[in-house]
């Protein structure tokens, strides 16, 4: 009965660790969608011409953007060890084998909104520095983020 009970236990401690690696999981893959509906929304569609150029929502989405990019460093702190269920792209373990190298990636990207947000005035100061940031978020993807599918 004591052996039947402790391995009820284990089973729940088990069970509750997974939810906690998949809750963790599913925040940094928030925190991403996050920061690309920042990106691709207001900025992207102004440079792809899908929406007429407007300097409030471009400032807004720059803050936005700020802000979230500001929150990676804490929020992929921790290794889920899986990934998000069905998600399209995941995390590589390297993240948290070097994970100052992975820190060292956020701080150009963040400089890369600092510099466009006050110089951005037009569509075409926009595709510059929409340019800037995108190589710079392409630079922790390239070895930091797995398709995978
Ligand atoms: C320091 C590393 C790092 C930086 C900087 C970074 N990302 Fe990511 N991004 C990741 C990782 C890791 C993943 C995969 C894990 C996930 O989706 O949770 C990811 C996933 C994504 C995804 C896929 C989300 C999904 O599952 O659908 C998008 C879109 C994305 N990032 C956009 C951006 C944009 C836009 C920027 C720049 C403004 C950016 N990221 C900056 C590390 C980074």
């Amino acid at each position: 009965m004591k052996r039947l009970i402790l391995v009820g236990a284990a089973l729940l401690i088990g069970v509750s660790a997974v939810a906690a690696q998949q809750d963790v999981a599913e925040q940094q893959d928030k925190l991403m969608k996050t920061i690309a509906k920042s990106f691709y929304g207001p900025l992207g569609r102004t440079v792809r011409g899908q929406s007429a150029y407007d300097q409030a929502a471009i400032d807004a989405a720059l803050v936005q953007l700020e802000e979230s990019v500001g929150k990676i460093a804490t929020v992929f702190a921790t290794n889920p060890k899986e990934d998000v269920f069905g998600a399209e792209y995941g995390s590589s373990q390297k993240i948290w084998q070097n994970k100052a190298d992975f820190d060292a990636k956020i701080a150009p990207v963040a400089k890369a909104i600092a510099d466009a947000r006050g110089k951005v005035k037009d569509v075409d100061s926009l595709k510059a520095a929409y340019a800037a940031m995108n190589d710079r978020c392409g630079d922790c993807h390239e070895t930091y983020r797995v398709k995978l599918k």
